[in-house]
């Protein structure tokens, strides 16, 4: 996959080329076609694209011209105009004894104005690129001519327009673009439903434990005399494991008091748990569970 991406100024030239390669050959073979009905319908019949007309077309040109144009005239004869490149339709509509010496004034002159655009500003670019002014300038006057041959203008305005080129290859990455969009969304769905299932097992679960379970708090053995109640401590501890709690709400929350031997670890652990206990019990109808 080419990687370049391409300037403004490179675009326009290939609009231009689409115009001159594309748009202008098929607007002077319904041209043609107009001329040739309207000078031949009566006599030699409708132009229809058969060898027939081809012939006739051939048979109408002088024999210089026959001469010179032989090269042209080996396709032309065929008369398919799908065929005939815009050297040859020029020369059908400009230069023909049938047409060319036919031909009003203000067609000629227009279809003349073609064959300069087509010969000398398109053939002539070289640099593949074609400026914002130049480009408005070009398509104005392609446009001037098509519209003042009866032609529509619809394609060189969309063209103009034109911000992407579709090719088979950006088609290819869309289809696979639009799979790929449709896949997430399948699985995001199916996702969805598991998180919905799993949300479901969970309330089960919770209120089967909430049913089920009684709520126990196995504290340490207290020593045989009274108990300071350290409440400065106790606050403490339980302020810690709150923000604890607080930052991380999906998890556990741990925190370690350390001291010397038989410095009263265990017994405040005790003392905090009993409060927490005694508080969520009063808070929530959940059950709670202490131990120690
Ligand atoms: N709040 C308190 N009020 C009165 N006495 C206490 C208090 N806390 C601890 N003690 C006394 O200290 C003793 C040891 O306490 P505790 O078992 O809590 O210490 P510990 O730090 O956990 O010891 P170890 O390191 O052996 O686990 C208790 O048996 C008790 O006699
Ligand atoms: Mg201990």
């Amino acid at each position: 996959m080419a990687s370049e991406v391409y300037s403004e100024e490179q675009l326009n030239y290939f609009r231009v080329c689409h115009i001159a390669t594309d748009i202008l050959p098929q607007a002077l073979r319904l041209l043609f076609k107009q001329e040739w009905d309207n000078h031949y319908k009566a006599t030699l019949g409708e132009w229809k694209d058969t060898p027939h007309n081809g012939l006739d077309f051939k048979n109408g040109e002088s024999l210089a011209n026959q001469r010179r144009n032989a090269r042209m005239l080996a396709t032309m004869v065929n008369g398919d105009r799908a065929q005939w490149d815009c050297a040859m339709l020029f020369y059908a509509i400009l230069f023909s004894d049938s047409i060319g010496h036919r031909l009003s004034p203000l067609i000629k002159t227009n279809v003349d104005d073609l064959r300069k655009f087509r010969n000398e500003d398109f053939a002539h670019m070289t640099e593949g690129q074609f400026s914002s002014a130049d480009f408005r300038t070009t398509v104005a006057k392609v446009e001037t001519v098509f519209r003042a041959l009866g032609l529509s203008t619809v394609e060189i305005q969309t063209v103009s327009k034109q911000k992407s080129f579709p090719t088979d290859e950006l088609q290819n990455v869309t289809t696979s673009n639009q799979k790929l969009t449709q896949d997430l969304q399948t699985k995001e769905a199916e996702l969805q439903d598991r998180l919905k299932t799993t949300e479901q097992q969970r309330k089960v679960f919770e209120e089967q434990l909430q049913r089920e379970v009684e709520p126990f708090c196995v504290l340490p053995p207290r020593p045989p005399h009274v108990i300071a109640s350290r409440d400065c401590h106790v606050d403490k501890v339980t302020q810690k494991l709150f923000q604890l709690r607080k930052a991380n709400e999906n998890t556990l929350s741990y925190c370690y008091i350390s001291g010397n031997p038989g410095s009263g670890k265990s017994q405040l652990a005790g003392l905090v748990a009993e409060k927490y206990y005694k508080e969520a019990s009063k808070e929530t109808n959940a059950p709670s569970f202490v131990m120690t």
